[in-house]
């Protein structure tokens, strides 16, 4: 279990102190899908980054199983099975896709061709390809998926997973997801605005202004989306319904 206990997170910029997280409390269990979501700006990316050690937090602590990790490098959280998938993928030109996995999966990349096909590409044409400026943003985002995939992880973040990546591999991608929930114990934590991804949820975590708003359900939000979209709809229906009217008068 990953727990997160008043956790903040400020940042000393040229315009003075920032505050960007403000007294998260969480308690994510194992095995279970959690996706993080809110509007741009709220936070959501800070948090992944200060689970993942990215960030150091300013307050609070965060126990992976019991065990206090606040202190903790990035490096020494990848060690005790904390993963992360940036929401931009860095490139590292002259490195080949198989070597990238085989850096990040170690003897476990030796299935190189079914990582690939997990995240929606054809392992022949990509495995020899240069990790560069080359490869779509899409093509990159889901490398680096697979780099993360093929790790026996306690606790996974993936940011925005599906950011340009198109319909087809999205639902490969998903399944995925799907999949390594119901094998694994990892905890599953998906940064996302997307229905498609929503409806992996066990749990939606909802972030505004650095602060959790709601924890609740899919069902929930996704109704409160429909909801937004039907207010939406019958605002422009009728604005056009009254220009249609002048129109016809
Ligand atoms: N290193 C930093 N220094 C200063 N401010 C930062 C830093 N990182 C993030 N921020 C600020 O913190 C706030 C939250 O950023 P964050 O990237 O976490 O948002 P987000 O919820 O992931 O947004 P999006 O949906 O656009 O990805 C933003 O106002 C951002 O400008
Ligand atoms: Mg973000």
């Amino acid at each position: 279990m990953l727990e997160i206990k008043n956790l903040g997170l400020k940042f000393q910029t040229e315009q003075g102190e920032v505050e960007i997280l403000k007294d998260i409390n969480l308690k994510l269990e194992n095995k279970k899908i959690y996706v993080l979501t809110g509007p741009n700006g709220s936070g959501k990316s800070s948090l992944a980054k200060a689970i993942m050690g990215i960030y150091r937090a300013t307050s609070g602590k965060i126990y992976l199983d019991g065990e206090d990790i606040t202190d903790l490098d990035i490096t020494e959280r990848a060690k005790k099975n904390i993963g992360f998938a940036f929401q931009h993928p860095p490139r590292f030109k002259g490195m080949k896709v198989r070597e990238l996995l085989e850096i990040s999966c170690g003897e476990k990349a030796l299935d190189t061709c079914g990582l690939l096909i997990n995240v929606g590409l054809c392992a022949n044409d990509y495995l020899d390809r240069e990790v560069d400026s080359s490869l779509s943003g899409g093509e990159l985002k889901r490398i680096e998926i697979a780099t993360v995939l093929c790790r026996d992880l306690k606790v996974l973040i993936f940011d925005e997973p599906e950011a340009g990546i198109d319909l087809w591999s999205f639902r490969r991608l998903a399944q995925t997801f799907q999949d390594m929930n119901r094998e694994k114990d990892t905890t599953i934590i998906i940064i996302s605005h997307q229905e498609r991804i929503i409806k992996l949820a066990d749990e939606v975590i909802v972030i505004d202004g650095g602060r959790i708003k709601e924890i609740t359900t899919k069902e929930k939000i996704l109704a409160d989306i429909m909801k937004n979209e039907a207010e939406g709809c019958s605002l422009s229906c009728e604005k056009g319904g009254v220009t249609d009217a002048k129109r016809l008068g």
